[in-house]
């Protein structure tokens, strides 16, 4: 099986460098495909109270047989349900679908500049680490000024901030914000959304006898990133997480570079 590598957060625990997000994956349908995701190696799973499924996640978790301390598991708070208050009734539900006692990583889903509660949500973070309910807490699609004001406010770095991120939106400038302050990378839409078709990432799979989706998966790893990609595939379940034996060379980064346009395939977060 694929051992896959770890990143340590700045707040301790260490995320797996390779997760499984469940996104559009029907919530009748989380448990089967979480279960597939146990098998193929996947410790690491991605889900988020409005995809609706942290139940199906859940079930798989417990019919999986799997120590609670092998696994790193991820869920998120909606964007309705910021504010300090709310914030905690959110967490409780959320860990309740899940069955379980604590997650690994809480992450504020959007800044949702428009509502202003994110600070406030954020000190409701604080309180369930400080508690013992989350080991390590973050943010997702927060741009640098989001960030700098909440580092500013608040009296902890987010470990990790989970934004879109693939081969047309490489992130540069805020991945090295994030590696200034010590904020783990994570990549949402890692395959694009399944769009694999641009020349140079077909040239280099049949270079290297790989799939586009290994080579663009490599390269997130090879930049320090972490990625999930979903698929109810079982196939692509496999392959995309058979990357640890081989490598892309720097004629192949530079040729990934050229692909980086700036193309957003999600909303924009500071108008979301
Ligand atoms: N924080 C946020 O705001 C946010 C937003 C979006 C997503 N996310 C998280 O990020 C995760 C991944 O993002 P995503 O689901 O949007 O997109 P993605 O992982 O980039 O792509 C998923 C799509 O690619 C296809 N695919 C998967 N593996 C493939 C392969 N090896 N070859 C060809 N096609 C392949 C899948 O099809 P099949 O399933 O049919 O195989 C699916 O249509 C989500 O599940 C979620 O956990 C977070």
């Amino acid at each position: 099986m694929a051992h896959v590598p770890t990143i340590t957060l700045n707040q301790g625990p260490a995320i797996p460098q390779l997760g499984y997000g469940v996104f559009k994956v029907d919530p009748a349908e989380a448990d089967r495909a979480v279960t597939m995701a146990f098998e193929a190696g996947y410790r690491s799973i991605d889900t988020a109270m409005i995809y609706r499924n942290e139940k199906g996640v859940g079930d798989a978790i417990a019919r999986s047989g799997l120590d609670r301390s092998e696994l790193f598991i991820t869920t998120k708070l909606w964007n309705d349900d910021q504010g300090y208050d709310s914030t905690l009734r959110a967490f409780d539900a959320s860990l309740g679908r899940l069955g379980l006692d604590y997650v690994d990583l809480y992450l504020i889903h959007w800044p949702k500049p428009s509502q202003d509660r994110y600070l406030d949500t954020w000190r409701a973070f604080e309180k369930l680490k400080a508690d013992g309910r989350v080991r390590a807490i973050g943010v997702s699609n927060f741009t640098i000024p989001h960030l700098e004001r909440l580092m500013k406010e608040c009296a902890t770095v987010p470990a990790v901030n989970q934004v879109e991120l693939h081969p047309s939106l490489a992130q540069e400038e805020l991945h090295a914000f994030h590696i200034r302050h010590g904020i783990v990378t994570e990549a949402w839409s890692p395959l694009a959304q399944g769009e694999l078709d641009a020349a140079p990432i077909k040239s280099i799979a049949d270079k290297h006898g790989r799939t586009p989706a290994q080579v663009v998966l490599r390269w997130h790893m090879q930049r320090g990133i972490v990625a999930i990609p979903k698929s109810v595939t079982p196939s692509r379940i496999r392959e995309n997480i058979a990357l640890f034996d081989f490598a892309l060379d720097e004629e192949d980064l530079a040729a990934m570079k050229t692909l980086d346009t700036g193309r957003r395939i999600g909303p924009d977060p500071e108008t979301f």
